[in-house]
This record gives C-alpha cells, structure tokens and sequence, in this order.
C-alpha cells in the first residue's frame, strides 16, 4: 500500500514560509552530502513567494544553502519573456535569485518566449537530464492542476518526453511543462497550496477516487515516493482528517 502524503496545515503564508524552508534546506543538505549537487525544481504562481524569500533569507551558516552546489530548475513556464510580470523565471528571479549568489550557468529556465515551443520544450529536457530531482516544489490551482498539467491536456499522457509544450484550451494559451515522469521520480516532492478556493479540489484530490484526468495533482499526490503536502487552514478547510504543524 502507498503512503499517504503528509499533511501540514500552517496559519499563515509566513508559518508555510518558515516550516517548507526548513524542510526544503533539510533536502539540500541530505542530497549535497550524499551527492556533491542539489537537483531542485521550483514552482511558479504566488503561494510559494514568502518561500523563496525564505530561503533567501536564511543567514545561521548551518542553514544556509550551498548554491554553488545547485542545479535550479523550474516546474513550468508561462509563454511569455522572462521580464513579463506573468513570468515565473521573473518571480523567482526577484524573489530569490537576484538576493543569493548563483551561478548563471546554475539557473535553468525555460525559455517561454520562444517561437518554437517544441524546440524549447526539448532543449529543456536535455539540460535537465535523466538524473532524478531531489525536490520538486509545486503548486496547485483550484481546477487541480500542478505544474502546467491542466485537466484533460495532452500533456497529462506524455510518458517519454520530460518536457512539453501544451495547449491550454481552458486559459487559450500554451505553456512549458515538466512532465508526470518527472515529478514521479524526483526524491521528494512538496506542494505548497494556499486559499479557501482551493478546498474542495484539495479534498477530493486526497480523499476522493482516482481521477488525474480532472485533479492532475493527485497522480503525484498518489505517486510511489513521499510527498509533503504544506496548506493553509482555508485550502485545508474540507479535509476530514488534518495533522498540526510541530511546535
Ligand atoms: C504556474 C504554476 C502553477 C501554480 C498554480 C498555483 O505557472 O502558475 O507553476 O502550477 O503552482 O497555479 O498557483 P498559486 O500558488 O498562485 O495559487
């Protein structure tokens, strides 16, 4: 039987902040000294922004993240230039990147500006390699999508390519997305979900029967590996069973 993803309720976007940080640093430190590298890939949208700050943040010595030692990867990518407001290179650039000193070459992003989507989407998987992530850090919307793997898009049966192009009826437009093969395999895998418009689909992702094709999460909610699932108390408002953030 698999495990069921942990839970953790917090009060606020700060608690979120504090408790996913220790936890994403305890990832690096386990990866660094058992690997030499930090494979981590961010999520977009806003609930992870008091994160990232976080973890840019983080001055005790013991704390801090070995940069130098990372390979930083995005989850998805909106189509658009890296300096657009939607841009998540952009967010995690102004949140994260532009307060920690990385290598340039360190940073993968996904080009969303692109012409050719396919192209990127394949240049992408080959800079990401085969090696698994340690961590994925991803998000949710209300409609149950993670990453860009919206309900009932193509890219929800890709199995091969570790990157995609999508089309996304629903928003009419595209996006750059990991793809399951990738989540499913990365080391550990945290979601991070904030939003009383998020509680129905939270429950039904984690209580209901399997349906990834209308609640894309919950395949990487239901994967083999372990998944830490942080929400605030609106997002967490419908579960029947919640666990307390350690004191
Ligand atoms: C993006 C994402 C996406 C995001 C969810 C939740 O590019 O938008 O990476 O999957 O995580 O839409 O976004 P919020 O945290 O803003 O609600």
């Amino acid at each position: 039987m698999l495990a069921p993803p942990e839970i953790i309720v917090v009060d606020d976007a700060q608690a979120m902040a504090r408790l996913a940080g220790r936890r994403v640093r305890r990832s690096a430190a386990i990866a660094l000294s058992a690997r030499g590298t930090w494979r981590i890939a961010l999520a977009g949208g806003n609930t992870p922004r008091p994160l990232y700050q976080e973890l840019a943040e983080s001055s005790a010595a013991a704390d801090r993240i070995d940069w130098a030692r990372t390979a930083l990867y995005f989850g998805d990518e909106r189509t658009v230039p890296p300096d657009h407001k939607d841009s998540n290179y952009r967010m995690v650039r102004e949140t994260l990147l532009s307060r920690i000193v990385i290598p340039a070459a360190s940073v993968h992003r996904m080009e969303g500006e692109a012409e050719d989507l396919d192209a990127a989407a394949a240049r992408y998987a080959g800079a990401l390699g085969d090696a698994p992530l340690d961590l994925a850090i991803l998000g949710m919307g209300a409609d149950g999508h993670t990453a860009s793997l919206f309900p009932g898009t193509t890219a929800l049966g890709e199995r091969q390519r570790r990157c995609v192009a999508v089309q996304v009826p629903q928003l009419s437009t595209s996006r750059l997305t990991l793809t399951y093969p990738v989540f499913e395999a990365a080391r550990e895998v945290f979601f991070l979900i904030a939003g009383e418009d998020k509680a129905v689909t939270l429950k039904a992702a984690i209580e209901g029967p399997d349906q990834p094709d209308r609640i894309p999460c919950q395949a990487i909610f239901r994967r083999k590996g372990p998944v830490a699932i942080f929400c605030d108390r609106g997002a967490a408002a419908e579960l029947s069973t919640i666990s307390r953030p350690p004191s």
